[in-house]
């Protein structure tokens, strides 16, 4: 459709940009915090240590001030599960409860809105000894620890995330540093899929504990989203599409959504002998939980032909050779890549959105957008209009889908501050805020405003009307 009039973003709209606890944070050890999963893993070769990362765990204040001066109407942030529980179930740390309380009181004293991610892939180590997502007491792990954030943040915070990305641990855990595959397993797969059903029971019920105890709240899943494109209009194209769209896309929103297995990816999985065990009661939970609206990364559309048998696992969240039998990876040669390779699809964000709303009918934010880059930091400046670009051609996009009346809440691009990248360290930079530190040493720490920052801030003041 090329609309002639476009309509405008909703008043409420929620403008406001992302990060993740144990990218950002620092302080991994410190105020009685345990280790999880990323403190113990070993760090892909040159990247930055996870002690210090951005220090926003000494410095949120200011970098709070610095997202209110922007306009901010929301920060997405996670909790570390380990400040609050170090074990992961057991003893909660107090200093943990007062730290993310003081962050909350420090957003709402500038009234951003605290959008909360429950989990952002950081197991605690003492669960991931315990056998991590394959032990099926994982679901209770996590409810306890939903229930200690609600208890203890829920008269405050009216927007939750529940798992950030939960395909891409499934898809590609070993790239983030999170899957934990137990010792003596001969089937991964089917080992993988049992994990990944234990999380999407776990969520289904973190979402239901949600709606008893906070009535008031609003809470939704994280996955990473990416329409699948066909290759080409070859019959074979369109099913090999299909297939990755459905074990990329739709099985968690399927799951969160309606409750049920998508079915090309269960035919997939009783194929290879993968299914999961199903324990009593897990399709109820299943059935019984409903999101008040979806959330989801987007950085860019996948393409695909019809597998030859050849391909080889690996890769990352937006990149793959495809899987035998199901799909095969194509380069799409219509798009612009990152300088970390990533393929650059705006309109594929509104194709996204698109599809997201007419399968699911639910209010969408935007959990993540971005563009990882080498930024440089030049007499105090930061220049990078390939950012700037980069989110407006998404934003012009957004506007386009509301404009087809997709219903969209919010937008939250990655990352308000610089972080460290899942497995490119901190010279993969996505922030509007420069933090002066390198993957080779920990520099001063100061924040600089990059044009990026002054832009995002006309943005939001205009409501998104002034892109320029
Ligand atoms: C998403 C994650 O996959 O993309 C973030 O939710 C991550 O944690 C972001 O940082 C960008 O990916 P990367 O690999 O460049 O850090």
């Amino acid at each position: 459709m090329q609309h002639k009039t476009l309509k405008p973003f909703p008043k409420d709209f929620l403008w406001g940009a992302s990060t993740s606890a144990y990218q950002v944070e620092g302080a991994n050890l410190t105020d009685g915090k345990g280790p999880s999963c990323q403190d113990v893993k070993e760090l892909p070769a040159g990247t930055a240590s996870l002690d210090i990362c951005a220090d926003h765990y000494h410095r949120y204040k200011e970098d709070i001030a610095l997202m209110a001066e922007m306009g901010f109407k929301t920060y997405r942030f996670s909790i570390a599960w380990t400040r609050l529980l170090p074990n992961g179930t057991g003893e909660v740390n107090q200093k943990g409860i007062d730290h993310y309380n003081d962050v909350i009181n420090e957003c709402l004293k500038y009234n951003i809105q605290p959008l909360v991610t429950m989990f952002h892939f950081d197991m605690p180590d003492a669960l991931d000894k315990r056998g991590s997502w394959s032990n099926p007491d994982s679901v209770d792990w996590f409810v306890n620890f939903a229930k200690v954030m609600f208890e203890n943040f829920g008269d405050r915070v009216k927007y939750w995330l529940t798992i950030n990305e939960q395909n891409m641990l499934t898809l590609v855990g070993p790239v983030i540093g999170t899957l934990r595959i137990p010792e003596g397993t001969t089937n991964v797969l089917k080992e993988t899929y049992q994990q990944n059903h234990h999380m999407l029971v776990a969520q289904a019920k973190a979402m239901e504990l949600c709606h008893k105890m906070l009535p008031d709240a609003k809470i939704g899943p994280a996955p990473n989203i990416s329409l699948v494109y066909p290759a080409s209009c070859k019959p074979e194209d369109i099913l090999a599409a299909q297939n990755f769209n459905a074990i990329r896309n739709w099985l968690y929103l399927d799951m969160a959504v309606y409750g049920k297995y998508n079915n090309l990816v269960w035919s997939w999985l009783e194929e290879n002998d993968a299914t999961p065990e199903i324990h009593p009661g897990d399709m109820e939970a299943l059935a019984n939980a409903h999101p008040d609206f979806i959330g989801f990364n987007y950085y860019s559309t996948a393409t695909v032909e019809a597998s030859d048998g050849n391909e080889k696992e690996g890769g990352d969240q937006q990149s793959s050779a495809g899987i035998p039998g199901v799909y095969k990876s194509f380069k799409n040669p219509n798009l612009p890549r990152t300088e970390f390779n990533w393929e650059i699809d705006p309109v594929g964000f509104r194709n996204t959105l698109r599809e997201v709303y007419s399968r699911y009918h639910l209010p969408i934010v935007i959990t993540e957008n971005g563009l990882g880059a080498y930024d440089k930091l030049e007499d105090g400046r930061i220049h990078d209009p390939y950012r700037i670009n980069y989110l407006r051609q998404h934003i012009e996009q957004m506007r386009l889908a509301i404009t087809d009346d997709v219903e969209m809440m919010g937008y939250c691009p990655w990352s308000a501050i610089d972080l460290v990248s899942t497995h490119e360290g901190i010279r993969k930079r996505y922030g509007f805020i420069y933090v002066d530190t390198t993957d080779e040493k920990v520099g001063t720490l100061n924040r600089y405003r990059k044009d990026s920052f002054y832009w995002y801030k006309k943005v939001i003041a205009s409501n998104g009307e002034d892109l320029d």
